[in-house]
This record gives structure tokens, C-alpha cells and sequence, in this order.
């Protein structure tokens, strides 16, 4: 059973923390440059508003019909297989799995931080020199910050929802606000802001490409942190009267801007220094930190609250990465929040310590799977694989396999009866079909 609960304003914020990530400041607008600016915007927004807002709904409804850990739920409000379903309940595996590269990540962010404040590279090639450098030689560092967020995170979840969760996101999602308008205010009076704008939402439809589709639901799965069972256990918690649709609608509002000005912010820099937009990992580590040197001594300063912003960002995410199996441990197994916690953390950290091992060149022969090391390993089975299979299930669930009326008696009064009927119409058919395509695509085993 869950005693503590979120209050209304907290969950919200704690939902935005968790879906506010390196997902929106990272990624999504390296994958906006890759796949043709306005056009996946354009198709991006349309699955965050499709799939991203029906599947958080169920979720949300998942956790406030069963209010227990995600496993146990999956078992009690199953109609019929509930042994079956139980299963279901440990894709609360996959998010702990993730923070164990997330939070290597996070660690990278921090040394960005002191670079910042110590001086920061003055040329591409110096910028690529220290970004690959800690990433392949580096283990001292890594080591270090991924240990600070081991010890950051864990003494967080230690607190318990309300004064660990709730609280720590009630100080960082309003300092992240603030920051990124700082950055968007700095932005808008940039020459480049002008085109920056045209290239996100100045749709070129002769880029689009059936890939981009793909690439379009899997963020949007991966931003809102759906799939993974942590928005249901966070909604384990909600207070009894939440509207579960508003609060959806409004984390991926929250969410999807956060994404947009993050992506505003990096091209309007980028394109003022007449900067490529390097793939992957090498557009906020390699391309950025050259640009910021750019502009000077306030340059420094933008670069200082820039990752501040997404070390934020990436703390209120992996916390809510832990929150499931910690859960699950101490509801199942009775173990205290202390045990559970230190059990779970211990896996992530140690796990990470290997992840970040396979990218140091004396060690990645060892740690090479195929060509992958088992850092990208990591992530791309669970955020292309394990996160949609995560999905398909979610629905799957709340579509055929729970009390239909009781799905209903939380959505008609919210949404009407048209629109709960479209949603079962989404949730039972179209976004499990989607989300095969998702996996056939992405694994390779059928190319669109
Ligand atoms: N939604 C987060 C982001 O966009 O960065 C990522 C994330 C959060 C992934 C929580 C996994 C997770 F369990
Ligand atoms: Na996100």
C-alpha cells in the first residue's frame, strides 16, 4: 500500500521532473537536426499529442486505480492471467537499467559544469579533444561524478516521496524554469534566433521521411518517460481528486516546450557562430562548449547556467528511474526503504561503472559486444527495444485486460464518452501497432 502521497501541485512537478530530461535538451534537437527540422517537429508534435498524451493517461489511470508498486498492480487489476500480468510489472527494471549510463551522463554534465568555470575550449577540434579524451581515457573523473550521483540521487530517494521527491523537484523544476528563460530572453536577441525559428517550424516536407516517423514516437515515448512503469508509480500517489487528462495534457505541454526551447536556445547559438551540428552526444558536448567560447565572457556564463539547467534536469530523472524498484522492494519483500534503496542503487552504480569501463580504450575489447561497447549496448536495447515492448504492454493492459467500466467511470466525467471511446479506440489498436513498427524498424528488422 502507498501511504504518502504527492500533493497536486507536486505530482505535476514531479512528473515534469522526471519527463524533463536529457531527452529534451539533448536530444531532441540533435534528432531535430537530423531528421529535418520543422517537418519532425511537425510530426513530432503530432504523436506527443496522440500517443504521448493517451498513453500517459493510462498510465496515470494505472496508478490511481491500483496504488501499489508497478508489479503488484499489474497483478490486481488484471481481469483474467493476473499471474501473467505480474510480469508485466517488471519493465520497472528497464528505467534502473537506464540509469546506470544516465547517470555516467550526468557525470560527463558535471565536469562540463567545472569546465565552464575554469576556461572552455576555443576550438572545435579542442572541444572534440576533451570530450573524447574524458570518455576514453578519463576514469578518474567519470568515476568520480558517477559516484556523486550515486550518492546525490540515493540520499534523495532515501527521503521518501514527499520530502525526498516532491521537495527536491518543487526547488529545481522552478530554478530549471528560470534558467532556460534566462537563455531563451539571451537567445531571442540573437541575429540567428530569426533563423533558428524557420528551421524548427518552417515544415520542409521533402525531408520527411517514413524514419522520421519512427524516430518521432519512440521520443516521444522516451521524453515523457513512458513504458518503463514510473509515471504509474509516481501515480500510485496522486491525490484521490487529480484530474488524470488535465495533468496529462499538462506535463507534455510542459514537457514538449521544454524540448522546443531547448532546441531554439542550441540552433540560435550554433547558427550565429556558423557552427555544424555535430551528431549524437558531440552536438552539447563537442559543438556547444567551442560555441559558448565564441561569446566571449558572458559566454562562460551562458555555458555555466546551460548545464547547470540540464544537470537539473537529469537529476529529477533519475530519481524517478530508482522510485519503481524501490517500490517494488519494499512493498513485496518488506524491506525497509533503506534496504530497498541501497539494493537498487548498488545495482545501477556498479552497472554504470561497467558501462563506462567499455568506453575506455584499454578496457573496451573486454566489454565489446559485436561492435557496440556496452554502454551504447545499454541504451539502445532498452530505449529501443525495451521501452516500446514497455508500451505495448501498458496498453495492451489498460485496453483489454482491465475493468472496462471501471476505465470508463475515471474518463467519462473528464473527457466525455466520444472522446473515452476514441482513446480506448488508440490505446487498443493503433498505438500497439505503432509501436511494433517501432520495433521492427529500429532493430532493423523491417526497414520502412
Ligand atoms: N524522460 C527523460 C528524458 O527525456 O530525458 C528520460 C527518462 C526518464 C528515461 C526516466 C527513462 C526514465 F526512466
Ligand atoms: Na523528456
Amino acid at each position: 500500500m502507498i501511504t504518502s502521497r504527492f500533493s497536486k501541485l507536486g505530482f505535476i512537478l514531479a512528473a515534469v521532473g522526471s519527463a524533463v530530461g536529457l531527452g529534451n535538451i539533448w536530444k531532441f534537437p540533435y534528432v531535430t537536426g537530423e531528421y529535418g527540422g520543422g517537418a519532425f517537429v511537425l510530426v513530432y508534435l503530432i504523436t506527443a499529442l496522440f500517443i504521448g498524451v493517451f498513453v500517459l493517461i493510462s498510465e496515470l489511470v494505472i496508478g490511481k486505480l491500483g496504488r501499489s508498486d508497478a508489479v503488484t498492480m499489474f497483478e490486481t487489476l488484471a481481469t483474467k492471467h493476473k499471474k501473467l500480468w505480474k510480469y508485466a510489472g517488471f519493465i520497472i527494471i528497464v528505467p534502473l537499467i537506464i540509469l546506470a549510463y544516465y547517470s555516467v551522463v550526468i557525470g560527463w554534465i558535471f565536469h562540463y559544469i567545472a569546465i565552464s568555470i575554469q576556461g572552455l575550449p576555443q576550438t572545435v577540434e579542442q572541444s572534440k579533444d576533451i570530450f573524447i579524451g574524458l570518455l576514453t581515457t578519463d576514469i578518474q573523473t567519470q568515476l568520480l561524478y558517477h559516484t556523486v550521483v550515486f550518492v546525490l540521487v540515493t540520499a534523495i530517494i532515501l527521503q521518501g516521496i514527499k520530502d525526498g521527491i516532491e521537495k527536491i523537484n518543487k526547488i529545481l523544476m522552478p530554478l530549471l524554469g528560470i534558467i532556460l528563460a534566462i537563455l531563451l530572453v539571451y537567445s531571442i536577441n540573437v541575429d540567428s534566433f530569426s533563423k533558428a525559428f524557420q528551421f524548427m517550424f518552417n515544415p520542409d516536407f521533402t525531408k520527411l521521411s517514413s524514419e522520421a516517423v519512427v524516430v518521432a514516437i519512440g521520443q516521444a515515448f522516451y521524453t515523457l518517460s513512458l513504458g518503463m512503469g514510473i509515471i504509474i508509480t509516481y501515480a500510485a500517489s496522486l491525490p484521490k481528486d487529480s484530474n488524470v487528462v488535465k495533468s496529462s495534457i499538462l506535463i507534455s505541454i510542459i514537457d514538449t516546450m521544454v524540448a522546443i526551447v531547448a532546441g531554439l536556445i542550441i540552433f540560435t547559438l550554433l547558427f550565429d557562430k556558423g557552427a555544424e551540428s555535430t551528431k549524437g552526444a558531440g552536438l552539447v558536448f563537442i559543438s556547444l562548449p567551442s560555441v559558448f567560447y565564441e561569446f566571449g565572457s558572458i559566454g562562460s556564463f551562458l555555458a555555466l547556467l546551460f548545464f547547470i539547467a540540464i544537470a537539473f534536469a537529469g537529476i529529477t530523472s533519475a530519481i524517478s528511474m530508482l522510485e519503481p524498484t524501490v517500490e517494488y522492494f519494499e512493498n513485496r519483500f518488506n524491506f525497509s526503504r533503506i534496504k530497498a534503496a541501497m539494493i537498487c542503487s548498488i545495482f545501477f552504480y556498479v552497472l554504470g561503472i561497467a558501462a563506462l569501463l567499455s568506453n575506455i580504450e584499454s578496457y573496451s575489447s573486454v566489454l565489446m559486444i559485436g561492435e557496440k561497447g556496452l554502454f551504447d549496448w545499454l541504451d539502445f536495447v532498452c530505449s529501443t527495444i525495451l521501452v516500446p515492448i514497455g508500451g505495448i504492454l501498458v496498453v495492451v493492459f489498460i485496453g483489454h485486460y482491465m475493468d472496462k467500466e471501471a476505465v470508463e467511470n475515471e474518463l467519462i466525467p473528464l473527457m466525455g464518452t466520444a472522446l473515452t471511446k476514441f482513446w480506448f479506440f488508440m490505446v487498443r489498436f493503433v498505438i500497439p501497432f505503432a509501436l511494433i513498427i517501432v520495433i521492427l524498424n529500429e532493430t532493423g528488422i523491417f526497414k520502412f
